[in-house]
């Protein structure tokens, strides 16, 4: 079978490009929801890859006899199920590098957004009210003088820290091995960075390792002028315990691009002023989303074609294209 015939799956949302290119380069075929019921028999037999935006269980991966290849829309893949298609010997790719910038401007614009309330001000001039009651009250908050703890020191925190270097700010870093390339101050702990830090960026993957990381001790340990900013996974932050720390002022302020419930937004995470809120958009531009879309679809066409997946996860970067 050739790669241009080969069929492929669209699961769930995908982005415009990567259904115009699968749908011209492939045999394609689309579902809304990871769910082997709405799939023939022949057609779940004839399925050799898959583009993916939705959460993709070990029984959906078994449902489909040839699967070869999940392609994975995002860098973060904690929702395929990567270590059981491994032992399946089903490749799974994701698109790293291709964002990190995107994603570490984003961040840098979400924390000072967070200090220099700056989403307020201006919420404030469109309002009238520069001109009915005068300036802008100036925020508690600044960036100035504050000590950076960057929670995963990876492709992503590395382009958040260099950033924040050039802003003139000390960088620490906590992830399980500590880096030999960089002289930042590398803590075994993530509780004693955040002893040692006012400001934490948490730029993990998502999964059971980080789960509820950011728990209340680590919020309280970051002290009232502590402030949270949150781009990796919601999962790695346990929510209940911000929004106390929020509502208490046992940290002064949050910026969370990430949540644990994703498109919901607690209720009371809404009604706190002093957090600031985006709708999962670090690496939403036209054209990261585009190199990001490109990525998916030529990973698929490379392990298809009977050559090495372009950027393979971890679980699956030693397999062997032949291998059975
Ligand atoms: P990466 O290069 O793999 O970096 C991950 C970093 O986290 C590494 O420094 C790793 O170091 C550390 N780490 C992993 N598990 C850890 C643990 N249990 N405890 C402590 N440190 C740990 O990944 P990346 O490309 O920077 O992306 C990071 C994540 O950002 C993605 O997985 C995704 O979830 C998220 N993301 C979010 C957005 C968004 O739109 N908000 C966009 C892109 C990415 P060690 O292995 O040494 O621990
Ligand atoms: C995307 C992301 O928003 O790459 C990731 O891990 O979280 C983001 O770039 C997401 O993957 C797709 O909506």
């Amino acid at each position: 079978m050739s790669a241009e015939r080969a069929m492929v799956l669209l699961a769930g949302k995908v982005h415009p490009r990567v259904r115009e290119r699968v749908e011209a380069e492939f045999d394609a075929v689309s579902i809304e929801a990871a769910d082997a019921g709405l799939l023939s028999d022949e057609t779940r037999n004839r399925v050799r890859g898959m583009a993916s935006g939705t959460r993709i269980s070990a029984d959906f991966i078994d449902s489909l006899p040839n699967l070869e290849v999940i392609a994975n829309f995002g860098v973060g893949y904690d929702a395929v199920d990567a270590a059981h298609a491994a032992t399946r010997k089903v490749m799974v790719t994701n698109t790293p590098d291709v964002l990190s910038d995107e994603v570490a401007d984003t961040t840098v614009g979400l924390l000072l957004n967070a200090l220099r309330e700056l989403p307020k001000a201006e919420a404030y001039l469109r309002a009238g009210r520069w001109a009915s009651e005068g300036a802008y009250p100036l925020t508690s908050l600044t960036l100035r003088g504050r000590t950076v703890g960057i929670f995963g020191l990876g492709r992503i925190g590395l382009a958040i820290a260099r950033r924040l270097e050039a802003f003139g700010l000390p960088i620490h870093y906590h992830t399980r091995t500590k880096r030999s390339d960089v002289d930042y101050t590398w803590h075994e702990k993530l509780i004693d960075m955040a002893t040692a830090v006012d400001t934490l960026i948490v730029i993990v993957p998502g999964g059971a390792a980080t789960e509820n990381a950011v728990n209340a001790d680590v919020l309280a340990a970051l002290g009232p002028q502590g402030v949270l900013i949150s781009v990796g996974r919601g999962t790695t932050i346990d929510e209940p315990a911000l929004i106390s720390a929020l509502a208490n002022r046992t940290i002064a302020a949050a910026g969370l691009d990430v949540f644990a419930h994703e498109p919901n937004v607690p209720q009371a995470l809404l009604d706190l002023p002093n957090a600031c809120l985006l709708p999962h958009v670090a690496s939403a531009s036209v054209s990261t989303r585009n190199g990001m879309a490109d990525l998916v679809v030529d990973n698929l066409k490379e392990w298809l074609a009977g050559r090495p997946a372009i950027t393979p996860v971890p679980e699956c970067a030693g397999f062997d294209r032949g291998s059975s």
